[in-house]
């Protein structure tokens, strides 16, 4: 990992958790670095981390008292609990253990470190560290999740040799790439005054935002079309949370039946060839381009110029099918410094994952919205859907975000931010891939 700082931690008041793994060793060091960079640093320690590492190195390394306790008179007397949470305007957590991010995503408060983390409304950052198979356990994949939810940004974990001798995702990272993932994240939060944390609307003023919706329709004949179900609801809602953040909104719309969101500027398309037209003049002049129309993969090689006949001798029609272009992918095979930060979506009914990692790679995708079109009362025509965000993250895992089932106005909320703060990390910090991995 780069070495890269893009801001500093003069100053910065930083409550450093550890959490009892073998990887406690390093946050001496941690510490050090942290103080060695300018920050005020005190430190909370679960009976765990205190297995591995005595307080006392850590008081030495910080010049600070180091808690333990929430139940310590002595402690609460000099500073109080909830004052220590109000002091501190930075939450970083390593090691993190599989346990103590199971006690957090649970909103548990059942030692210090969890009633600080509740208390406080500041910026968090984890270095989860444990086994491969413990950070691989669906349990662990689900709390890492529910955690970036709640505003935890996760930094790592990395991947090769572990203590116990396995060998797999689940290191903690090296406390100098922990530094430098929070330099990185403090200069995008820094400069980007409006979305001082991570649960705030991200600001897209001066952003030019094209978004596909709908359906598409592929003429048979003057009277008959092959399309989809899409009511364009998903693709509508993300074009108004992108004007309601201060984008200029294009929206290139298939035939819905829905009011244009106020702000925002439609075209209107058919089929999948205009929509191809309206989306490559769109894109030259667009920062994020995202695709959310559900577009016919086939169209008919032949429209017939007058209304096809039912034949009275046939029981059956055979119609010949040409594949149509792919729309996001051709946006996408320009060269990435020519061409907007792409947003495809994923209609799956079955290996959402995988088919969803498939296209984000096959059609040079830089963020892809997965959703499962085979569960009830979400997806196509409905007003609710859920999303699993996938992006190109660190080496060990591809950057990811769950949002559960909620109405598609809320959800293309969640969207619209990941795909702007996506798109700053990448244009001025490449270096910088974790933030949300799990
Ligand atoms: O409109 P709603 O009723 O609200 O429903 C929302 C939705 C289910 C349509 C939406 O959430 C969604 O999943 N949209 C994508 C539907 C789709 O076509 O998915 P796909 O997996 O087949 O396509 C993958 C990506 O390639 C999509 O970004 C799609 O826009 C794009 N594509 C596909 C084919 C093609 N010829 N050109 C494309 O650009």
């Amino acid at each position: 990992m780069s070495q890269r700082t893009h801001a500093s931690l003069m100053g910065t008041r930083i409550l450093l958790g550890i959490s009892g793994g073998i990887a406690a060793y390093k946050s001496a060091h941690l510490a050090r670095l942290l103080k060695k960079a300018g920050a005020e640093v005190r430190v909370v320690m679960t009976e765990g981390a205190q297995a591995f590492i005595a307080p006392l190195t850590l008081q030495a390394l910080t010049g600070e008292p180091v808690r333990t306790s929430l139940l310590d008179p002595e402690a609460e007397a000099g500073m109080g609990h909830i004052e220590l949470a109000r002091w501190a305007e930075l939450i970083l957590i390593a090691p993190a253990t599989a346990d103590l991010m199971a006690r957090l995503a649970q909103g548990q408060a059942d030692d210090l470190l969890t009633t600080l983390c509740l208390a406080n409304d500041a910026q968090w950052f984890m270095a989860p560290a444990m086994n491969q198979a413990m950070w691989r356990h669906p349990a662990t994949l689900e709390n890492a999740r529910r955690l970036q939810d709640y505003g935890w940004r996760l930094l790592g974990p990395d991947a090769g040799d572990q203590a116990c001798g396995d060998v797999g995702p689940g290191r903690m990272l090296e406390p100098e790439a922990i530094v430098n993932e929070l330099l990185c994240d403090l200069s995008k939060t820094a400069s980007k005054p409006s979305d001082p944390s991570p649960n705030h609307a991200a600001d897209a003023s001066g952003l030019t935002i094209t978004i596909t919706a709908g359906p598409t329709r592929e003429p048979l004949d003057p009277v008959r079309y092959l399309s989809n179900h899409s009511s364009g609801k998903m693709g509508y809602a993300l074009a108004q949370a992108a004007v309601e953040r201060g984008a200029r909104v294009r929206l290139i719309s298939g035939p819905v039946a829905l009011e244009t969101p106020p702000g925002v500027e439609r075209v209107d398309v058919e089929s999948a060839l205009e929509m191809l037209e309206a989306a490559q003049k769109a894109a030259v002049d667009s920062d994020i381009f995202i695709g959310c129309a559900a577009v016919a993969d086939y169209r008919a090689e032949q429209i017939a110029e007058h209304k096809i006949k039912k034949s009275s001798d046939e029981d059956a029609l055979t119609l010949r099918l040409v594949k149509n272009p792919d729309i996001i992918a051709t946006i996408a095979e320009n060269a990435v410094n020519s061409r907007p930060f792409v947003v495809g979506f994923a209609a799956e009914t079955r290996d959402l994952e995988r088919y969803a990692l498939d296209k984000l790679t096959r059609k040079q995708l830089d963020m892809i919205v997965a959703n499962d079109v085979s569960q009830p009362g979400l997806g196509f025509g409905a007003d609710e859907n859920a999303a699993l965000l996938l992006w190109h993250g660190s080496e060990a895992a591809p950057g990811r975000l769950e949002l559960s089932p909620q109405p598609k106005t809320m959800l293309a909320a969640r969207i619209i931010d990941t795909a702007i703060k996506r798109l700053s990390a990448t244009d001025e910090h490449p270096s910088c891939t974790s933030s949300q991995v799990t």
